[in-house]
């Protein structure tokens, strides 16, 4: 297991380009099923999770891998065994989005219950729901999900929502199944994700008939057949964020390339609220702070509202603000495992359920600390950047789950950070 060794506190400045989605790449790798034949995907990020997702197509049947141009290809044309086995779900969650493409295509899956992670339970019951809807019998058998079909899927009214808003994955999950089921299915209550979005972009170009994207109202009309697709994955706006956070915690400045500034409105708009410049510039946006971080407020929300996953990078950066902030998590409310480390590293929180008291510190201090989830490890490397002394930082697997060797990305811009293998 590698560690990272931080030095700090830097300055960082430069220009980084923000990769491909990882949260856009899993679900579209899952649609690939959809379409019998070779799918060509571009800017899919090298991510052990997006391997994961590879290994696991290669379990249905395809062929998994890599042309000369680094682009992701799966050929889906066998699938012979719809099965998502528990070793490989285990590993990665979002492995349950073959369940609905899975069902479409072969009329049968079985898929591994994905069980719970470091950011809290991850229930899969309003995807069972809306697949049942589409008229899919649904067990669960020996920890698997076991989905039937046999005389294929019938369009139908869905609502999705849930006490939390929506679910991208169960959106994800019943847009994939509905594109070939007959008739016409309405996803009420859709997630509006930019992720979903591109999904459901990504399904029109390959044959499906989907209107209402962008919106919470998806209207499906299914089709007999769905062909193989090129596709360009769009920019990681997560990974954007992390970046925009790690220039506004160290006081640098980052141009950050292939930024997809649209996406991001509630995120920069909070920075900007704290003191935090940015200018945006079509693809391109730079990212400084020079004075004081002042406090604010941040409550997590469904797109289009302050996304969960940027919550731990926040929360890092408004710990050294000027006065107190209160964050409060209304998606995985057991989102804190970055509270502890970030508290050993002299950040001054208050944990009380959902909501976490950050009383603004004058400096993070250096210490060793175990990364936990992919976004609690990311803010373990900012506090890192910015903390006055040496951070080791344990664990990094999980940040490479989301981050393509974030070192290589953040020491050309003036991080101090060394991998080391222990
Ligand atoms: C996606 O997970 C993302 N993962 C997560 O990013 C992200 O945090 C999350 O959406 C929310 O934006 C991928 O896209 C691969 P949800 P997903 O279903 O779809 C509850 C990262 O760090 N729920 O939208 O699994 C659930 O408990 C990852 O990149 C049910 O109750 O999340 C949560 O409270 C972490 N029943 C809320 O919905 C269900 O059937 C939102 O979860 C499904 C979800």
């Amino acid at each position: 297991m590698d560690t990272f060794r931080i030095e700090g506190p830097v300055r960082l400045s430069g220009n980084i380009r923000v990769n491909g989605s990882k949260n856009a790449s899993l679900p579209i790798m899952a649609a690939t099923i959809l379409g019998a034949g070779k799918s060509v995907l571009k800017s899919v990020p090298h991510l052990s999770d997006i391997s994961v997702c590879g290994e696991l197509l290669k379990g249905l049947g395809c062929e998994v891998g890599r042309n000369s141009d680094g682009d992701l290809f799966i050929d889906s044309t066998t699938i012979d065994n719809p099965v998502g086995e528990y070793d490989i779900v285990c590993r990665m969650r979002a492995s349950i989005c073959v369940l609905g493409p899975l069902l479409a295509r072969c009329g049968r899956a079985e898929v591994s219950m994905p069980g719970g992670c470091a950011i809290g339970d991850r229930p899969v019951d309003i995807h069972l729901r809306g697949l049942r809807e589409l008229g899919a019998k649904i067990d669960l058998k020996n920890g698997y999900i076991v989905a039937e079909a046999p005389d294929g899927l019938k369009g139908k009214e869905i609502f999705l929502g849930g006490s939390f808003g929506s679910t991208v994955l169960g959106t994800a999950n019943i847009l994939m199944a509905a594109v070939l089921a007959k008739g016409q299915t309405v996803i009420e209550s859709a997630a509006c994700e930019p992720e979903i979005t591109s999904l459901a972009k990504c399904l029109n170009k390959m044959g499906a008939k989907i209107t209402g994207i962008d919106s919470p109202r998806l209207v499906i009309d299914g089709v007999k057949e769905l062909k193989p697709v090129e596709f360009e994955v769009m920019a990681d706006r997560i990974e954007a964020g992390t970046f925009m956070i790690a220039a506004a915690i160290t006081a640098g400045e980052l141009k950050l390339e292939n930024c997809r500034v649209g996406d991001m409105m509630a995120v920069i708009d909070k920075l900007r609220n704290i003191g935090v410049t940015v200018e945006a510039d079509g693809d391109n946006c730079v990212v400084a702070r020079k004075g004081a971080i002042k406090a604010a407020d941040i409550t997590t929300q469904p797109y289009p509202g302050f996304p969960t996953d940027l919550q731990a990078q926040f929360m890092t950066l408004l710990s050294l603000a000027e006065g107190n902030s209160v964050i409060i998590e209304k998606i995985f409310p057991d989102r804190f495992m970055h509270v502890a480390e970030l508290s050993r590293m002299a950040a001054n929180l208050r944990k009380e359920g959902a909501i976490v008291v950050v009383a603004g510190v004058k400096k993070l201090i250096a210490a060793p600390v175990m990364a936990s989830d992919l976004r609690a490890s990311a803010a373990l490397v900012l506090a890192a950047l910015a903390a006055e002394g040496t951070t080791m930082v344990s664990r990094v697997y999980h940040i490479d789950r989301g981050y393509e060797k974030i070192e290589k990305r953040l020491n050309p811009v003036g991080a101090k950070i060394s991998r080391i293998k222990v």
